[in-house]
């Protein structure tokens, strides 16, 4: 079939064979995640309209204030993926704890959990600005029919099934890998389908923009004050250009389209950064390794990293592979 005409619902079960497990329950988990997100989408759509936007009042785990949407979006994906049984435990950024779900079907026994950011860019929603949401799949450790421990939700980025991310943009796209490349599907608002539009995603080797929040500078470790330098030298096909939306989605999807880096480092006045490893650096870094980009903590792969909690930060370099050596090599100078 000609690829503009393929829809994801298609294409996930043309793709089922391909899965290394292949039972049909990563497709159906896949089709749960593909509903949630046009549900989302339809708040996100809303949110000027009805009195949905601002802070609900609540601050969650990690003391950020929380928006509206971020509980609903929260929602939406849980509700979605508890109601088809087709999850044994989801864990949310927005949640303080995982959830174990026990089936109400005895021979249904699922081996996959899903690890969320339901609403990512928060602080854009009020203002009009591209967010997205976040999901990452693995299998579980502990044996089925047993409740889920926390020991599921912390295993290395390497060990993911699939991961993917959502965009509420000027069009609404789903983009995900199963480990077979990066496919993007654009959301038909009038059929309410997603269209594989974007075929066999990949990051340009090298790129002309960086991303990260300059506002931070005093408090950024040297290595990254001295890239943050030599991007802006003129020398070559420098300066780069300075592009930052302040959610991560977003700024990955743009970088990964056009080539550039991503950099949410640690800083003086926050030691491991502000990104979530188990939410956001490793399903954003399995689709960068998928799109033949790297994602790494500075020093480090992020996906072998070994989560020793829940909310875990890390550091976040991520996007063309050259760019993102290139930073590396900045920061081996001070390691
Ligand atoms: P979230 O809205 O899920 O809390 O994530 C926001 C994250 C990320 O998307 C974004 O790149 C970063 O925070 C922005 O942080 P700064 O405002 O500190 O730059
Ligand atoms: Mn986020
Ligand atoms: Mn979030």
């Amino acid at each position: 079939m000609d690829n503009k005409y393929r829809t994801l619902g298609e294409f996930i079960i043309e793709n089922q064979a391909s899965f290394q497990y292949s039972s049909g329950e990563l497709s159906k988990l896949i089709n749960a995640l593909r509903l949630a997100a046009k549900v989302v989408n339809h708040e996100v759509n809303k949110a000027g309209l009805v009195d949905i936007i601002g802070g609900a009042g609540d601050t969650n785990v990690q003391g950020e204030d929380q928006q509206k949407l971020d509980v609903l979006a929260n929602e939406k994906f849980i509700q979605t993926l508890k109601n088809r049984e087709i999850v044994c435990g989801i864990a949310s950024e927005e949640e303080d704890d995982f959830i174990s779900i026990n089936s109400q079907d005895e021979n249904h026994q699922n081996k996959y959990i899903v690890l969320i950011d339901p609403l990512d860019g928060s602080s854009n929603i009020d203002v009009n600005v591209s967010v997205g949401s976040i999901f990452s799949i693995y299998r579980r450790i502990t044996p089925v029919g047993t409740p889920v421990t926390l020991e599921d939700f912390l295993q290395p980025g390497i060990n993911q099934v699939a991961a993917g991310y959502v965009i509420y943009g000027t069009s609404t796209m789903l983009v995900y890998t199963t480990g077979h490349g990066v496919n993007g599907f654009t959301l038909n608002p009038a059929m309410g389908t997603f269209y594989l539009s974007h075929p066999d995603m990949s990051f340009p080797e090298t790129g002309r923009i960086y991303s990260m929040n300059e506002g931070n500078y005093v408090h950024f470790p040297q290595g990254v004050k001295d890239y943050i330098k030599y991007c802006q030298m003129e020398e070559g096909d420098r300066p780069y250009t300075s592009r930052y939306i302040g959610s991560l989605v977003s700024d990955f999807h743009r970088n990964m389209i056009k080539g550039g880096i991503y950099i949410y480092p640690k800083s003086s006045v926050a030691s491991n950064g502000k990104l979530r490893l188990l939410y956001e650096c490793n399903p954003m870094a399995f689709l960068a390794e998928q799109a033949n980009g790297k994602a790494t903590d500075g020093y480090r792969r992020i996906m072998e990293i070994q989560p020793t909690e829940l909310h875990q930060r890390v550091p976040f370099f991520c996007g063309s592979s050259k760019m993102v050596e290139k930073a590396e090599s900045f920061m081996a100078k001070y390691a």
